[in-house]
């Protein structure tokens, strides 16, 4: 069968090559793809294969069609129907949140994802935390503002450390944990007086500091059930030791093991169990992946630091090096909604990704810096793509996280090993990663 993935970043590159290696699959289509899952990459010498399609021949091809999901979602769904595709999964939220799911549904063809309205849980903080309070769902206390003086007075009254968010999409930059008042004030001011994120930044939530470790819970619904993937951890904050500005992630690594068995069945059942109850008793059963962002404090109590109505960038890449169960098979019984009878297989060594970012990262991006030396991919470490793009024949930069190397080992120390020989074999100019990806799970 043919397939589609819809995206262009690491995460999408992740799926496109677990699925190129399903028996089922003749054709992987992505929209808009980037330079890594460039149906061709030149192999001038020193150029390595990255592309899944190149890498072993009974991987199905991978086909980049430019198409734009999130303006035009109705030219997607026209070239489903054109192409015979059968099967299609959506990476990130814009599209999500544009309401795809809800087109393609319209006209009866296959797809995993969140509908808009579902897809509220991630775009509108305001909406989760209301949603979270109504049922249950432990989470950092909170209000909402739309007024800054109020705000204010709310930061003043509870004093700092204090956390302020944009309620809509900031493409991961709408949080400010602030140490101090002063902070909180000045990030009230960022969003609600100087309008920095537009819309997404006409009301803020302000809520409480949370203290622990974190974690990334995901799993797939299917409107009445949930099918965990495996756990992952990421590491948001650009430099060593979680110093620096926040980010999209620098690197993850699969499993967790902050979440012990205890703390995983505690997730099932006092956050997504009651997501999907709640989403159905509005009449918006909840379908797509959904990922439970968690602070689990030294005691094993979680709470909720955000929803996101898709996977983790770059939690996708390591989690799938782990799926040993077609891909295909997962995304069929959640669209028959069958995942109460299916099980997913995991690889039982760990997966671990480390992010190159490109120079500026995260704030103003260079882009056009040509990457040499990749590394060729083998069975225990493949090099995802996200902010790449072929230009005459060369793969270039073209986005703030550049490529997420993700290694396999028998242990999360090897796993370390594995990924970083082959990060030090990439060269391009301005290149930054972190080199303590996986710290919290190697025990020295
Ligand atoms: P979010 O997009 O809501 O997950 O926030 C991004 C990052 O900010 C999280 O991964 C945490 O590291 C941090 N953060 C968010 N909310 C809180 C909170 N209430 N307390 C402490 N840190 C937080
Ligand atoms: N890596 C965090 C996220 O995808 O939101």
């Amino acid at each position: 069968m043919k397939v589609l993935v819809i995206g262009g970043g690491g995460r999408e590159h992740a799926m496109a090559w677990c699925l190129a290696k399903s028996k089922r699959v003749t054709k992987v289509f992505i929209t808009p793809g980037n330079g890594g899952t460039a149906a061709r990459l030149p192999r001038p010498s020193g150029l390595a294969i990255t592309n899944a399609a190149e890498h072993t021949k009974s991987n199905a091809p991978i086909e980049n069609i430019a198409l734009d999901p999130v303006k035009d979602p109705q030219s997607v769904a026209d070239f489903v129907k054109r192409n015979d595709v059968k099967l299609t999964v959506v990476g990130p939220e814009a599209p999500l949140a544009a309401g795809i799911v809800d087109i393609f549904r319209k006209e009866q063809l296959p797809i995993f994802g969140p509908t808009k309205a579902c897809a509220q849980l991630e775009s509108s903080k305001d909406f989760a935390k209301r949603f979270m309070k109504e049922h249950g769902i432990p989470t950092a206390e909170f209000e909402t503002f739309s007024d800054a003086e109020k705000a204010k007075a709310y930061i003043h009254a509870r004093g700092a450390p204090i956390v302020v968010k944009a309620d809509g999409l900031a493409a991961g930059k709408g949080v400010v944990v602030a140490m101090t008042e002063q902070e909180a004030i000045a990030a009230v001011d960022m969003m609600l007086l100087d309008n920095k994120f537009g819309d997404a930044g006409a009301r803020v939530v302000v809520e409480e500091f949370l203290e622990g470790e974190e974690a990334s819970f995901i799993v797939m619904c299917d409107g009445k059930s949930a099918l965990a993937m495996a756990t992952s951890q990421d590491h948001k904050r650009l430099l060593n030791q979680d110093q620096g500005p926040n980010t999209g992630g620098m690197g993850a690594y699969s499993p967790a093991p902050v979440v012990t068995p205890e703390i995983h069945a505690r997730v099932l059942r006092e956050v997504i169990n009651p997501v999907l109850k709640g989403m159905a008793a509005k009449d918006t059963p909840y379908t797509g992946f959904l990922y439970a962002g968690l602070m689990i404090s030294p005691n094993g109590a979680i709470k909720v630091l955000e929803f996101n109505c898709r996977m983790g960038d770059p939690e996708t890449q390591p989690i799938f090096m782990r799926l040993k169960t077609d891909f295909t098979v997962l995304l069929e019984a959640a669209i028959a909604q069958q995942l109460d009878q299916t099980q997913a297989e995991w690889d039982s060594r760990t997966a671990l990704g480390v992010v190159i970012a490109a120079h500026g990262y995260p704030d103003s991006v260079r882009t056009g810096d040509a990457i040499t030396e990749l590394p060729l991919d083998t069975d225990d470490c493949v090099t995802f793509h996200a902010g790449t793009t072929m230009n005459n024949g060369q793969v270039v930069t073209s986005g703030g996280r550049v490529l997420c190397v993700t290694a396999l080992g028998g242990t999360p120390k090897l796993a370390q090993t594995r990924a970083y020989e082959a990060v030090n074999q990439v060269k391009f100019s301005g290149m930054q990663y972190r080199s303590d990806i996986g710290y919290r799970a190697i025990k020295t």
